[in-house]
């Protein structure tokens, strides 16, 4: 026997059931998908799907090139016959740029877009971390009122009321001002961290001299007095950008909205300025995060647009999903209304036509193929998870009616004209719910 092919490592299959390491299923994914898509209409976004391959440069021009996303986790390639560097994008919010820059989306009026699909890091696996895993992303384009900071984020607590995780995530937010503030904090940054270099962990090391703002995201517990006790951006912040930060505080004030203020949230892509923000969980071990945004008020001219400023989020969703599945209330109903089964000459031909009589009705059927013993039957009924089981057989064939069975609730079974079939349903159904 030749060997078996597996999933490359990191990448999940999404099943019809659940599997011992990974228990999303595709039905629940599914009912995940259309919950999102009411809520984002909801605020007057759009969808947008961008290609999954985009040209390498994009993503070192927006995420920036000492990140580790771009520095270590990109699966990278060079297109063969032109020579082009391309990527699989590692986040949405470039590739969505890139489009609306390219085919001037924002020149007549800003844009609410949204969009959902895989992404790809190449980080170590474990549980909540994937090599290719899901974002549902949502970008205002055009913004620069401290309403929308707000706003997004009543968007978000929404769907978590929505999901029934809202109890289980707490709201952390930052301001990281504008760029020349950022400056002049990251000077004493690395003033301050040289001075302890020593004591760093190599990981650190690296940082101080690529991305020192990292360092103060360190999980390592050694380094968290080095951390705590670094210069705070807070204190580099001018007027303005107090101000903004202010304002988008008391709107959540006022909204009712709670959060804790985070003076070491950074955020791992180099576009953000003033608000950033994570959603995190106590509740799936190391992968806390399952959202995180923020203003990139100078991205859209990084990549060649005019100045628009901007912000958005992105969630995991493999990690909401695990926690909407563990605590939430999010139902996934994909089983069929009817098992239809059928046994002697004839009886499969007649079936089909209930069957189909049926679907058009607007039930779900799923119909037994073949014939065999009708106990047999019953079992593949039972572990559909159908509500009703239609039985055709000799007797039914004979008379024109059909056997009904409730497989769920008590309304037991019984043998009614085939033209009383779908009346008779309606009639239990109607007493079950
Ligand atoms: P991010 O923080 O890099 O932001 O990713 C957003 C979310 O994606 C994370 O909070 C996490 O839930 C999920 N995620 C990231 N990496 C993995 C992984 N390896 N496995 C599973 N889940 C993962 C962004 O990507 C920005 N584009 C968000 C944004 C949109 N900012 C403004 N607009």
């Amino acid at each position: 026997m030749s060997q078996k092919i597996q999933a490359v490592k990191g990448m999940n299959d999404l099943l019809p059931v659940e599997q011992k390491d990974f228990k999303l299923t595709a039905a629940f994914w599914q009912a995940f998908e259309n919950t999102v898509q009411k809520w984002a209409k909801r605020y007057g976004y759009r969808q947008i799907r961008t290609p999954i391959v985009e040209q390498t440069g994009l993503f070192v021009r927006s995420i920036g090139e000492e990140t580790d996303v771009v520095g270590k986790e990109m699966y990278t390639f060079s297109d063969s016959n032109d020579r082009l560097s391309l990527s699989l994008r590692p986040e949405g919010t470039a590739s969505c740029l890139r489009a609306v820059v390219e085919h001037n989306l924002t020149h007549e009026s800003p844009q609410k877009l949204w969009y959902m699909g895989p992404m790809f890091r190449r980080e170590r696996p474990q549980k909540g971390r994937y090599r290719q895993f899901h974002q549902v992303g949502v970008e205002a384009l055009g913004f620069d009122n401290v309403q929308i900071d707000a706003e997004i984020i009543a968007m978000c607590v929404d769907l978590w009321r929505e999901l029934g995780i809202a109890e289980f995530l707490t709201l952390e937010i930052n301001c990281l001002g504008n760029r020349e503030e950022r400056a002049a904090h990251r000077s004493a940054l690395v003033a301050y961290l040289t001075e302890h270099e020593a004591a760093l962990d190599e990981d650190s090391r690296r940082r101080l001299h690529t991305n020192p703002l990292r360092v103060l995201d360190t999980k390592n517990p050694d380094l968290q007095t080095i951390a705590n006790q670094a210069p705070r951006l807070a204190d580099y912040l001018g007027e303005q950008s107090r101000e903004h930060y202010q304002q988008f505080k008391a709107l959540l004030d006022g909204l009712g909205i709670a959060y804790v203020e985070n003076h070491r949230l950074v955020r791992g892509l180099d576009y953000y300025n003033h608000t950033v923000f994570e959603w995190v969980t106590d509740k799936l071990g190391a992968q806390a995060t399952v959202c995180g945004g923020g203003r990139y008020d100078g991205l859209m001219a990084e990549l060649g647009g005019k100045d628009t400023p901007s912000i958005g989020f992105a969630m995991g969703v493999e990690r909401l999903l695990l926690l909407v599945r563990e605590y939430g209330s999010l139902h996934a109903d994909a089983v069929p209304d009817v098992f239809v089964m059928q046994q002697g000459e004839g009886a499969a031909l007649q079936a089909m036509k209930y069957a189909a009589l049926l679907r058009e009705a607007g039930w779900d059927v799923l119909q037994f193929s073949g014939g065999g013993k009708l106990q047999k039957q019953f079992k593949h009924a039972d572990k559909s998870g159908a509500r009703f089981a239609l039985i055709v057989a000799e007797q039914e064939l004979a008379d024109g009616s059909v056997t009904l069975k409730d497989l769920r609730g008590n309304s037991g079974q019984t043998t009614v004209s085939a033209d009383a079939m779908i009346s008779q349903l309606e009639q239990w159904q109607q007493k079950d719910n």
